[in-house]
């Protein structure tokens, strides 16, 4: 990785309230597939519109539940990585927003103030929207088997279908999330961007809020996206390698 730019260190590292928007990038080098990269992308082995929107959902349900609760096992063999060590471990207010459905924050230490596209690990009743306790479906000595076809289970309380607890595109975000985020960012010293394209709204606005704002918006990305002409700075790194240094306390 190359030096980094002595301002762009003395404003990460002084900042006293950091706001992170992360997307799938942040996830990558824990090993969870992005949504878009090229071959390796979520999105370039499945169709978005045969698993992730409510018309998917109604058409096949044994398809759409299988998919989510593999993806869901997957996680119990993942780890987090120094980057999401070097957020939660960071002095200071620190914000984590993130777009991302698995618990990798969480794990490294961070409270996730809102995650915008729901959770893998928070299933609840499509009718009654009661949650759902999965720990029997997510133990330990269950298979992940991506090509499993399984039907969703009935809700104890009222038989409706369990659906996975992420977003899918044309319906709402979790209420309270979009709110949550853009007050942190607004209130924000610094925002960082890491790992997203920043393609899907309206998850895509809040760094433009905090440009809006005249909060300095830095860009952690290995290549450019829809979001790097309005950063201020931009890391051409990946997260496991740019947040530890850009973090670090000064000495
Ligand atoms: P994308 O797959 O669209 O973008 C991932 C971004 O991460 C790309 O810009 C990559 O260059 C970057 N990237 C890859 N490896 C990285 C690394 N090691 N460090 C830093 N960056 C890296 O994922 P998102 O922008 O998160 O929505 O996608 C947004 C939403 O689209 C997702 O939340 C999902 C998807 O459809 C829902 O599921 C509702």
């Amino acid at each position: 990785m190359e030096d980094l730019d002595p301002d762009l260190l003395d404003l990460t590292r002084s900042a006293r309230t950091v706001t992170v928007l992360t997307g799938a990038g942040m996830s990558a080098e824990s090993g969870v597939p992005t949504f878009r990269d090229p071959g390796t992308g979520w999105w370039a082995r499945w169709s978005p519109e045969e698993l992730a929107t409510p018309e998917a959902w109604e058409s096949d349900r044994e398809l759409v539940w299988s998919w989510y609760l593999w993806r869901a096992r997957t996680l119990r063999a993942v780890r987090p990585h120094a980057g999401h060590l070097a957020l939660a471990r960071r002095t200071g207010r620190v914000h984590v927003v993130t777009q991302n459905v698995d618990d990798l924050h969480e794990r490294a230490g961070s409270e996730v103030l809102a995650h915008l596209h729901g959770s893998l690990l928070a299933f609840r009743c499509s009718v009654c929207e009661r949650p759902w306790d999965a720990s029997e479906e997510l133990r330990l000595d269950l298979p992940a088997d991506e090509h499993a076809r399984e039907r969703p289970p009935e809700c104890p309380a009222c038989g409706g279908a369990v659906r996975p607890g992420v977003v899918w595109f044309g319906e709402p975000l979790p209420p309270g999330a979009l709110e949550r985020a853009a007050d942190a960012v607004a209130e924000a010293d610094l925002v960082l961007v890491v790992g997203t394209s920043g393609l899907v709204q309206p998850a895509a606005s809040l760094p433009l809020v905090a440009a809006g704002r005249g909060v300095p918006v830095v860009e952690v990305n290995p290549v450019d996206t829809a979001l790097t002409p309005h950063a201020d700075h931009t890391v051409r790194a990946r997260a496991a390698e740019a947040l530890p240094r850009l973090l670090a306390r000064r000495r």
